[in-house]
């Protein structure tokens, strides 16, 4: 049986998608059957994994003309799948927030099928997740992972609406949901970075939560920044290099917080 996973933070540009994509595409080259689901209408990981030209897409799901979830192999690896998205997500939240409460089980009930495929399914979230593609991807999820931006001092935003999120979802409507924790990304050796992430201990140890933070923190790399020209999983561009490296880590840390 799968686990899945809602990559989740309130806040735009913390590298949801950048943890989602590289994660999966980590534990795909260690053995493990490994899908995305991408739920954003960016379809930024859609664009990461494989390019932009599929039909159909999660949005067909979601508009309710099919029933169960579209999956595709990537292009990089065997154990690596896609569900793409495509334009017109937001409209079709609003659609089913009309539609009503009912239509928070419309991932979970398309993904059925595919629960024994895989080892991991990952969902990338918009991040205005407060919504009902937000509510979709909770309820069909067994935990959540927040990527917390590091490089300057609003990462740490979004997170007091994320545990609210959590907590609501658990108690009202899937109480199997664990927060699985929080990844620092972009993190450098200097000032900023080291203030952000006392902010963020001080922050959790209000709850007791201090031990959410991974202990691998993913690095500031240009390769994986704005920049970069072939953006593609950092596991298949540099197998042999630091980022690499640093995501066998945490992908590590990651089936080990799993098992707990
Ligand atoms: N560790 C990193 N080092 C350098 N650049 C990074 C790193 N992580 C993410 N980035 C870059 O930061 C930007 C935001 O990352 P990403 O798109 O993954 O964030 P997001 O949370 O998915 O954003 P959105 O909320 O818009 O979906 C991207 O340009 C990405 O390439
Ligand atoms: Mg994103």
């Amino acid at each position: 049986m799968s686990k899945t996973i809602t990559i989740y933070n309130n806040k735009g540009g913390s590298g949801k998608t950048m943890l989602a994509v590289n994660l999966a595409a980590c534990l795909a080259v260690q053995g493990y059957r490994t899908l995305v689901i991408d739920s954003d209408d960016q379809c930024n990981a859609t664009a990461y994994m494989n390019g932009l030209d599929f039909s159909p897409t999660v949005a067909d799901v979601y508009n309710l003309s099919l029933s169960e979830l579209p999956v595709y192999k990537s292009e990089y690896h065997d154990n690596l799948f896609l569900t793409p998205a495509s334009g017109g997500l937001d409209l079709m939240d609003r659609q089913m927030f009309c539609r009503g409460e009912g239509e928070y089980l419309t991932l979970k009930r398309a993904m059925k099928h595919v629960r024994n495929d895989f080892d991991y399914i990952f969902i990338d979230t918009p991040p205005t997740s407060r919504s009902v593609l937000g509510y979709n991807a909770l309820l069909a999820s067994d935990y959540i992972l927040t990527p917390v931006d590091v490089d300057g001092l609003g990462g740490l935003f979004g997170l007091p609406k994320v545990l609210e999120f959590i907590n609501e979802v658990t108690s009202l409507h899937n109480n199997n949901l664990r927060w699985l924790g929080m990844v620092l990304n972009k993190c450098q050796n200097n000032w900023s970075t080291n203030e952000v992430i006392n902010q963020a201990k001080d922050f959790l140890s209000q709850d007791n939560l201090e031990k959410s933070i991974f202990k691998t923190q993913v690095k500031y790399m240009n390769r994986l920044g704005n920049s970069s020209i072939n953006k593609n999983p950092i596991i298949f561009s540099e197998p042999n290099g630091i980022g690499a490296a640093n995501f066998t880590q945490l992908s590590k840390e990651f089936i080990k917080r799993i098992k707990q």
